[in-house]
């Protein structure tokens, strides 16, 4: 059985990732069979459907490829709601890490969670990922920074990506911060992520990438050279936290591992930016945490002049980015990093698979392609970035499955 999916508005879907043109089709029609498109083009043209094949009317629906979130940290426990209330009465994000707040105390919580309870509160947030038109998901370790509850962050990864409808990707983020049994021995647990953390991770097939936060007090540039170099001996691809709160140089570095992806970016130096659009390492920009953090936005546009494909991502995680609305993070790139919105198309579909190495297998709309496909209750792109608060998600397909639908519609198509 074959799916028709006919008359839709308008049909959007980049064509290759970097900043090329939208290919933007009115009246168009897609078909679908098992977990592939097969055909994408004018409705006009559209070849005819037999019986047993289920034809959808997309009449008045604007689709796209599905959307991708290459970043987040979505699997912990607890909140820091006291640490937001005293960043707005003028402490900083680093401040409050300092005097033993931040990512350690949602360590602590999350070390004191049982896998079960901790795929009880992640299991929703990725259903709310779904009902907003995400159909492929990165999710980091990171609150654990033992070998033992790194591991059962993973497995808790693993467990989603098994239930789950969509396709999640599993990144080891055990350099994240040093733990407290490690303040004074950060050698001990530098060694610790490469001799013992690494090789279990891979061994077990449990991440596809590794990620280090290189960042002034935590891990430096020599520190975080050497744990990526290990994790790419170990078979794992790698990314960086890099230059998010000072520009340590943390760019150069994902440029000179072919890392997947530079994340964050709000201190990239010109010459980071240089290095970038020489590699094929995506800058993937996390708009909700510079408005989170009340930062300097990433410089978006200098990069994309510079020749560097931009990706957009959530950051979602409970310190410095709690927005798990999708659109909003699109709508804090229109404003202000200057975005196009074929640049945040593009961002979050084709230059999102890129980072995440699925490039060749989603974020486009063309035969060969899975089936990743969403259809908008929305007269146009422009409005699901315009009107954040308003879920437009209609109808989500992932690998040629209905996995979510909605009859909430954008009021303005009844205008
Ligand atoms: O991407 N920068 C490091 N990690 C997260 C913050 C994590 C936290 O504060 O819990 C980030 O911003
Ligand atoms: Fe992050």
């Amino acid at each position: 059985m074959a799916i028709f999916i006919r008359h839709c508005k308008q049909l959007l879907t980049p064509l290759a990732p970097g900043h090329g043109p939208v290919q933007k089709l009115t009246d168009a029609a897609v078909i679908i069979e098992e977990d592939r498109i097969t055909w994408v083009g004018f409705d006009n043209d559209c070849p005819p459907s037999e019986d047993g094949d289920l034809v959808i009317d997309a009449t008045g629906q604007t689709v796209t490829p599905g959307l991708i979130d290459a970043h987040t940290h979505l699997v912990f426990a607890g909140d820091r709601s006291d640490e937001f209330i005293l960043r707005t009465q003028g402490a900083t994000y680093q401040q409050i890490a300092a005097s033993g707040g931040g990512i350690s105390r949602t360590v602590t919580k999350t070390r004191d969670t049982t896998a079960f309870d901790l795929l009880r509160t992640a299991r929703p947030r990725v259903n709310r990922w779904i009902s907003q038109g995400i159909t492929t998901l990165e999710i980091k370790s990171g609150y654990g920074l033992s070998t033992e509850s790194e591991l059962k962050l993973l497995r808790v990864i693993r467990q989603l990506k098994n239930e789950s409808s969509i396709d999640i990707s599993a990144t080891f983020l055990g350099a994240h911060d040093f733990p407290v049994e490690f303040k004074d021995n950060r050698e001990g647990f530098i060694q610790k992520i490469i001799k013992e953390m690494i090789p279990a991770v891979a061994s077990d097939d449990l991440a596809e990438a590794a990620d280090v936060f290189c960042e002034s007090g935590v891990f430096s540039v020599e520190e975080s050279r050497q744990i990526l170099e290990t994790a790419l001996k170990n078979g794992l691809k790698v990314k960086v936290h890099a230059d998010e709160l000072s520009p340590l140089g943390g760019a150069s570095l994902a440029a000179e591992l072919h890392a997947l992806s530079a994340d964050h970016l709000l201190c990239i130096t010109d010459k980071g930016i240089q290095d970038l659009a020489k590699s094929e390492t995506v800058a993937m920009l996390l708009p909700g945490t510079a408005w989170f953090l009340k930062m300097p936005y990433a410089p978006a546009r200098k990069l994309i002049e510079s020749g560097a494909a931009v990706a957009l991502a959530s950051d979602f995680n409970p310190g410095s980015c709690t927005i798990d609305q999708f659109s909003f993070i699109l709508m804090l790139a229109a404003l202000y990093m200057n975005m196009t919105p074929d640049e945040i198309l593009s961002a979050v579909t084709v230059n999102a698979a890129k980072a995440l190495g699925r490039e060749l297998e989603t974020g486009k709309i063309a035969p060969g392609y899975r089936a990743d496909l969403v259809l908008w209750n929305s007269p146009s792109w422009e409005h699901i970035i315009y009107h954040p608060t308003l879920n437009h998600a209609g109808k989500v397909f992932a690998s040629g499955k209905l996995i979510y639908q909605s009859e909430i519609w954008n009021e303005c198509l009844f205008l």
